[in-house]
């Protein structure tokens, strides 16, 4: 009874911190308030004007202004090589559009709208981009406006060349400089930034893949916010990768890279092989050991006791089965179809009084002469080498370049995608070799667009502060709704309350059989029943806390299409095996299957 009353007591107390803390809070706010009201509550509209980019630039892109969009950016009419015609096309749709949520007025996107359909779209820089004595800065935003389940939404810095002189043509396999920004299937999270690099011995190209970001790069895939991509490579060879203008990734073009730029400057000779007479055995089986004369190889492992006698009471002559004396002969049973009956067998009753029946055999036991087949000890081996190893010669084909920054001219921009979410928004697409030009360009677009949300999220508290101040009845609620939780936890962790006894009671008592009144004996049931169901309680609630859990884990392992484990080398595979795509077609209808 006193722990129930102190119980009660404690209740009150929290009941009563939180009553004032309220209290205080909304006065400290009601200064809040008037100056909210002040700034006008309404979300005040952060007003927008097509940016027009100043400084160096080689490429800018709004997409604000339809006509110039026709104008600049051409579809592709190509197919793709190496898979079937009915999916060979880039026939995904491109649409210039408003954003789905808290766009700004007048500002618009290209947005992918279809999804499992290849899609490519391209443009031509105002002049190309050369590999010289400016840093390479490319900015652009992504809105992944339904999440992303599977997918790219990264761009590629089209090579100058034959390939990229009809942009009609553009495909996977069209030359590119750079590819750089999100892509994810499953739980594989991707921030590309992939070079391709000239070999300067026979100038063929092969892709250089960046290390990974130090944190996952996950909020863009789930949150769809509009987020912005920035890569900037210098003439040092040093890079920076910035996701909402934080640095999430840097180094150095020829450290930072797989496989690395500069192949290794010698190699196993392919020429060199073991020889025969190589012994790479660390120990041998001494020679000089011969197997002992009273070692009998042939001896059994197991032989019989010979010390067992058989017990006085074995009965000998007794079967372990025995006709069932009870049974008898069915009535319809026919001696001619059926043959002669006989009774079941039945175990010998005599028998199980007994140590045993039927002949006696003496137990098997343990051989101690056995000792196996005889093996010589091991030793050192006196030949012994070492582990062969090729020699190591000057790789013929080594080759130092140590500027990997200068990499093939830019001609264009284009997005060859394959996504599962579509409605991907991409905006504000900038080129230029001065980082302020892609900062103040930001400045103009993305991030009004973030200050825009986070007003909207600001208002939406300040106003809901704002109308409680108000409604003081409604902090009453809030107390309810926020504190009889922590209260309820407090009560179910720290100890047994005085209603959680009362429930135990109720409990113990609908258990037993004979009812007892119910003040008999409470402090007997307090005690007895306090382990059981107190136990009972913290047990489900872990089991739900693992049922969430478990279910989390299903759900990624779906997501993943159920290779949680095994997916980062596949992709980085299906990256090379593609030549130049990060996904081959192949990939993708297995997955769309
Ligand atoms: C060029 O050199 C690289 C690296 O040695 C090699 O892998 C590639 O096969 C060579 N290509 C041609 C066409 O010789």
């Amino acid at each position: 009874m006193d722990k129930r009353l102190l119980s009660f007591l404690i209740i009150g107390v929290v009941f009563l911190c939180l009553a004032t803390l309220s209290q205080s809070e909304s006065e400290d706010e009601d200064d809040g308030v008037v100056v909210t009201e002040e700034q006008d509550p309404v979300i005040e509209d952060v007003s927008y004007r097509s940016p027009t980019p100043s400084g160096s630039v080689y490429f800018a892109e709004h997409f604000d202004d339809t006509q110039q969009f026709k104008k600049k950016w051409v579809l592709s009419e190509a197919k793709k090589d190496d898979i079937d015609d009915d999916i060979a096309k880039y026939d995904g749709k491109w649409e210039v559009e408003a954003p789905q949520n808290n766009g700004l007025s007048g500002d618009f996107g290209l947005v992918l709208k279809s999804k499992a359909k290849h899609a490519a779209i391209s443009a031509r820089l105002d002049r190309p981009f050369k590999f010289t004595v400016k840093p390479l800065i490319v900015q652009y935003e992504v809105t992944l406006q339904e999440g992303q389940e599977c997918g790219g939404a990264y761009l590629k810095l089209l090579s100058h060349g034959k390939q990229t002189a009809d942009l009609r043509q553009f495909h996977d396999k069209t030359p590119y400089t750079i590819m750089f920004g999100p892509d994810k299937c499953g739980n594989d999270h991707k921030l590309h930034f992939i070079f391709r690099h000239k070999n300067p011995l026979n100038g063929t190209f092969s892709e250089k893949h960046c290390k990974k970001p130090k944190d996952r790069v996950e909020e863009p895939f789930k949150d769809k916010l509009p987020h912005l991509f920035t890569l900037h490579v210098r003439p040092d060879n040093t890079f920076t990768v910035k996701l909402d203008h934080q640095v999430i990734n840097e180094g150095n073009l020829l450290d930072d890279f797989t496989p690395p730029v500069n192949p290794s400057p010698e190699i196993d000779d392919p020429e060199d092989k073991k020889p025969a007479e190589w012994d790479e055995r660390e120990k041998i089986p001494d020679p000089e050991a011969r197997k002992p004369d009273d070692w009998d190889e042939d001896a059994p492992a197991m032989v019989p006791d010979a010390t067992a006698t058989k017990p006085d009471s074995w009965l000998e002559d007794e079967p372990d089965m025995i006709p069932d004396p009870n049974a008898e002969k069915p009535d319809d049973w026919d001696s001619y179809l059926d043959g002669d009956w006989e009774a079941p067998l039945i175990p010998n009753p005599l028998c199980e009084s007994a140590p045993g029946c039927g002949p006696w055999k003496p137990p098997q036991i343990n051989n101690p002469a056995y000792k196996g087949k005889w093996h010589a000890p091991l030793i050192d081996n006196p030949n012994y080498k070492g582990k062969w190893k090729p020699r190591r010669i000057p790789n013929p084909y080594f080759f130092e370049d140590k500027n990997p920054f200068r990499m093939t001219d830019i001609a264009a921009v284009g997005l060859e995608l394959w996504s599962m979410s579509n409605m991907i928004l991409f905006d504000n697409i900038i080129i230029t070799d001065d980082q302020s030009v892609a900062d103040a360009w930001a400045a103009e677009t993305f991030d009004l667009k973030r200050r825009k949300l986070d007003k909207e999220g600001e208002s939406l508290f300040s106003r809901l502060v704002t109308y409680t101040n108000e409604q003081p009845w409604l902090w009453a609620v809030y107390i309810i709704v926020i504190g009889l939780p922590i209260v309820l936890v407090l009560v179910f962790c720290c100890g047994s309350s005085s209603q959680e006894k009362e429930e135990q009671r109720r409990v113990a008592e609908a258990k037993k059989t004979d009812a007892v009144s119910p003040d008999d004996d409470v402090d007997e049931d307090d005690d007895a029943s306090q382990q059981a169901p107190v136990n009972t309680d913290s047990n489900s609630q872990l089991e739900t806390q693992q049922e969430e859990e478990g279910a989390g884990e299903e759900e990624e392992a779906e997501a993943s299409g159920g290779e949680v484990d095994a997916e980062e080398p596949k992709t980085e595979e299906a990256v090379s095996e593609a030549g130049g795509a990060p996904r081959s077609p192949k990939k993708h209808t297995s997955r769309k299957e």
